[in-house]
């Protein structure tokens, strides 16, 4: 077991590194960091105070593989990055074995922590699928070609009002158009799906449909439940967001 000190030296030292790449850009400089400026940074890490990680904009957008990467995983694993013993974007040698132990496993490994890694790479906000999304990223940016995980295959119990059901698990297709879903900004797509009626559509969601993953993705979600998201998002359609 790695102590409390080590992981959040870790964490204070991704800060400072993350801090340290932000500064190079603002100045118009390439992201390739001074290497010894970078590690003379880095190591008296226990004077570096802690500085609040940056959060997700907005309340309850989630942010993408690539945001999360740039706001956060980028300190330790960008191909410059002074810590040793991380695998780097790109390095397809150092990640080959990892991408082998598959997503999962790998999603859990980040969310725990493992030697200089802390756990969620510092990202102590982040959920689960914003995590997952980061992994992905960066490891088909390093060899692998794993699937971007859907949303909301876990809802907690007490977030489960038909709004933050759809922020968690249906607005990531269905407010970018991901994956070919309507739009919610685009009226015409669904004017003639909601004509069906709302038991109707309910059904078709139930079952999925074409790239549309059945319940939208969330197993456990009830008949009633279902109806009563796509009830909110019908209501919410052309109504620019
Ligand atoms: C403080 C530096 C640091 C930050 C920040 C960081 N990592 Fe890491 N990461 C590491 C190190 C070091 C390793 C190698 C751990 C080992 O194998 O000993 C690693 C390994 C990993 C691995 C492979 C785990 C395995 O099974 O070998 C994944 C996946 C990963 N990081 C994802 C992320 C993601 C996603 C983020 C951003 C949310 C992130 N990391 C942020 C340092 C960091
Ligand atoms: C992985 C992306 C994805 C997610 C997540 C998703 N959808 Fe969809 N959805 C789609 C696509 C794509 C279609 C269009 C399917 C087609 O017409 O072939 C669609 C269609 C729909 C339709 C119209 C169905 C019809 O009868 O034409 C409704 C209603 C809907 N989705 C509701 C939801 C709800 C509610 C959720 C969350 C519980 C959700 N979706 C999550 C991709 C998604």
């Amino acid at each position: 077991m790695l102590s409390k000190n080590f992981r959040s030296g870790a964490l204070a030292s991704a800060i400072a590194i993350a801090m340290t790449a932000t500064a190079a850009f603002a100045l118009g400089g390439a992201p390739k960091a001074d290497d010894d400026a970078v590690a003379a940074r880095i190591q008296p890490v226990a004077k570096i105070e802690m500085a609040p990680l940056p959060s997700a904009k907005g309340a309850s957008v989630s942010r993408s593989g690539e945001e999360l990467y740039k706001a956060v995983c980028i300190a330790c694993h960008a191909p410059a990055a002074a810590i040793p013993t991380s695998p780097k974007i790109g390095d397809k040698a150092a990640w080959a074995p990892r991408i082998g132990v598959g997503l999962d496993v790998l999603t859990k490994t980040a969310i725990a922590g493992k030697n200089a890694m802390p756990p969620k790479g510092g990202a102590t906000d982040a959920t689960e699928i914003e995590l997952a999304r980061a992994i992905v990223y960066i490891a088909n940016k390093s060899g692998a070609n794993f699937k971007e995980p859907t949303a909301g295959a876990k809802i907690a119990s007490g977030d489960r009002t038909p709004e933050q059901i759809a922020q968690a698990a249906c607005l990531k297709c269905h407010e970018t158009g991901e994956q070919g879903a309507p739009k919610l900004s685009d009226k015409a797509a669904w004017t003639q799906r909601g004509s069906k009626g709302l038991d109707a559509v309910t059904k078709t969601v139930i079952r999925g449909h074409g790239k549309m993953p059945a319940r939208g993705g969330v197993a456990d979600l009830t008949d009633a439940e279902l109806k009563n998201v796509i009830a909110y998002m019908l209501k919410r359609v052309g109504s620019g967001g």
